[in-house]
């Protein structure tokens, strides 16, 4: 039997990876694989140890967290009881529907911090492969290409510049009756993307193998077929 497909799709906050990814993974009948979505829903576990939580939440670099907590957070990401549902749009977390809760910004932002435990990812990267392991995927994160699926069939990054991922992120969150001011988004999102990417562990990067699309000027429907036609050359769907 042949290994199922694994598209892997990095980059940075709001370069439209998810809704990307979840198209491209309906044209290809594969499973759509949000990593992101476990990094948030370990941030929501966090929330139940407040005193862990909020030296996380106040974290500059994660350095100045003590081996102790580092080992606590590993532990919590270990233990998560996850369940993908709906073709990997809805998420439950010890049984409750979390897909909603997830999407909140102090949410985002404590799984950036989080995601730098190096004891947390490797908590997490199991549970990645098997999820992938039996049916593919395509799956969307940081470090997707690079430390996850590193053998993957098609590797992409997908970006926008700054301006145009700020602007999308702050529709979202309009959409969800949160609106903020689009240059205080776009602050949150340029701090995120260099932590994220400055970190020691599976920092984001584009890697030499990974084929770059800027999606700034490409509506969801072209960046897909552009995807389904490198998939085509290179892969095996
Ligand atoms: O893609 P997202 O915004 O849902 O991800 C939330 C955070 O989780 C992101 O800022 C960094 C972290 N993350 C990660 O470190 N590795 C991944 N594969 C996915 C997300």
């Amino acid at each position: 039997m042949t290994r199922p497909l694994i598209v892997a799709i990095d980059g940075p906050a709001g370069a439209g990876k998810s809704t990307v990814s979840r198209e491209l993974a309906r044209r290809l009948g594969l499973p759509y694989l949000d990593t992101g979505a476990l990094y948030r829903a370990l941030a929501l576990a966090l929330g139940q140890v407040p005193e862990l939580a909020g030296r996380i939440d106040g974290l500059v670099t994660v350095d100045d967290l003590s081996s102790e907590d580092r080992a606590r957070a590993g532990e919590i990401a270990g233990a998560l009881a996850l369940s993908f549902e709906e073709g990997g749009t809805r998420l439950r977390l010890d049984g409750r529907d979390v897909s909603v809760d997830i999407r909140r910004p102090e949410v985002g932002e404590r799984a950036s911090r989080a995601s730098a435990i190096p004891e947390v990812r490797a908590a997490l990267l199991d549970l990645q492969r098997d999820l992938a392991a039996r049916q593919g995927a395509v799956a969307e994160g940081r470090d997707m290409g690079s430390v996850v699926f590193p053998g993957a069939d098609v590797k992409f990054f997908l970006t926008a510049d700054l301006t145009c991922r700020a602007r999308r992120r702050g529709g979202d969150l309009a959409a969800r009756g949160e609106p903020a001011p689009e240059y205080v988004v776009e602050r949150e999102i340029a701090a995120r993307d260099q932590r994220d990417s400055s970190r020691a562990v599976a920092p984001l990067r584009q890697l030499p193998d990974a084929i770059a699309i800027d999606s700034t000027a490409l509506d969801v429907g072209q960046v897909v077929e552009r995807m389904l036609i490198e998939i085509s050359r290179r892969g095996s769907p």
